[in-house]
């Protein structure tokens, strides 16, 4: 028999006094499209990739070596050290960084993390606790998570942004970027970089530019934060999309830190797999930087997740697996490709208002549209989800959807009178 009260209870909460947090714009579209009754509907909205049915793919060589850990006498489920798998970390490594030098390899400093986002936090974190910066610059815009990352995880470094997006030309505004760090930016300041495919805009800088970037954070005595979550995904070519990291390091004068990825490049976006790196003047000062990651290491998830750090560290160490994953690399990155050039293709038929270039121009997952908020809301009606900034994810479009999209952009742009990227059209 249960115990009950007989005097009615008056209920009240300690957390009362709190105020409802804003929830996450991306996942509340996801949900919004999921009900959306319609026949014809089109997800242009979270990052990850979708076949030509528009459905989930699992890589072949994942799905190969799946199979492999799963007959493998040797798997067990026991603890990983803090650091992580110890093979995984080394392939992370020499994917980033291209097999690295023994000189080099004795400054990096590396450990598993809780992907992507678990990498940004624990740099946040660490580059919080050791350097204590007074600012950091990040591109404006970034991804969103940066900015609650960074709130939670070093709240007193102050969030300053550099511009970055053109929006008369939907391209980089890199003169702008230049001048601002240039007059303002402060020694000790951290700069988040995007090593390739920015999200949201999908415009990155070119080589020059880069060694441009490089050159004045030498000079201003910044320090730079690479956050990798697209290597191989945007050009289909590893080595390629690590290039911006590596030629901040073969200057040898820099110190940095890089978050890094797996979900996209390996399609492993539940199982949480990445790394968190640090490249230190010296030997001596990365075995101190990453006895202090492993310190935080320890209190915020004790040790990461094995699974998903087993497949990647499979394929990354067996050269016909390695092969066959850039293979399946190459058909992400090809048909993302493929369909910014037939969304170009469709709004150049119908003479849709506007230069719509910048669609073929950018790079990786997602293109900043150009399209207005008010655009964007009325696509909805249309059953066409993008995120309000006009950030659409290219690989939701397919073959079957993409003559549709472009048809109901064509109408929301002609009703509404704006065109996208004006000042080209002109
Ligand atoms: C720029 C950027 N950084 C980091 C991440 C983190 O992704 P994850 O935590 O899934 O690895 C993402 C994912 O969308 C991203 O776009």
């Amino acid at each position: 028999m249960g115990y009950t009260r007989e005097e009615p209870v008056e209920r009240t909460s300690l957390f009362n006094h709190l105020e409802t947090m804003p929830g996450d714009p991306i996942f509340g579209l996801m949900t919004q499209y999921a009900k959306d009754p319609a026949e014809f509907k089109a997800s242009l909205t979270i990052g990850v990739y979708r076949d030509e049915e528009g459905k989930p793919w699992v890589l072949p060589t994942v799905k190969k070596v799946e199979k492999m850990i799963a007959e493998d006498a040797a798997t067990n489920h026991e603890y990983l050290p803090m650091e992580g798998l110890p093979a995984f970390v080394k392939a992370a490594q020499d994917l980033l960084f291209g097999n690295p030098s023994a000189a080099l390899s004795s400054r990096i400093g590396s450990l598993q993390t809780i992907s992507g986002t678990g990498a940004v936090h624990l740099g946040a974190r660490f580059l919080n606790d050791s350097l204590h910066p007074k600012r950091i610059w990040v591109s404006d815009p970034t991804w969103g998570n940066h900015h609650a990352i960074f709130d939670i995880a070093a709240p007193e470094v102050e969030q300053k942004l550099y511009p970055y997006y053109d929006a008369e030309t939907c391209s980089l505004n890199f003169s702008g970027m230049m001048k601002t760090l240039e007059e303002e930016a402060q020694a000790g300041d951290l700069i988040l970089l995007h090593a390739c495919a920015h999200n949201p805009t999908g415009i990155d800088p070119t080589k020059e530019q880069w060694k441009q970037i490089a050159d004045l954070c030498e000079k201003k005595k910044l320090f730079p934060f690479f956050d990798s979550a697209y290597q191989g995904f945007a050009s289909g070519d590893v080595d390629e999309d690590a290039w911006a990291v590596r030629h901040f390091i073969s200057r040898g004068t820099l110190e940095l830190v890089v978050a890094q990825s797996f979900s996209k490049n390996f399609g492993l976006y539940g199982q949480r797999v990445g790394a968190f790196h640090i490249v230190a003047g010296d030997e001596q000062a990365r075995d101190k930087a990453l006895s202090h990651l492993i310190y935080l290491q320890r209190a915020e998830i004790s040790n990461p997740p094995v699974y998903g750090a087993r497949i990647v560290a499979w394929i990354l160490q067996t050269p016909e697996l390695k092969a066959e994953w850039e293979q399946d690399l190459l058909i992400m990155s090809g048909r993302i490709k493929t369909m910014r050039a037939a969304l170009y293709a469709e709004l150049q038929k119908l003479q849709t208002p506007g230069s719509w270039e910048h669609i073929v121009n950018q790079n990786g997952m997602f293109s900043y549209t150009g399209l207005s908020e008010k655009q964007v809301l009325a696509l909805r009606k249309e059953h066409i989800y993008l995120l309000t900034s006009g950030r659409a994810s290219i690989s939701g479009l397919n073959r079957d959807n993409v003559a549709l999209v472009a048809k109901a952009i064509d109408k929301v742009v002609r009703a509404s009178g704006d065109a996208p990227a004006p000042a080209i059209t002109a």
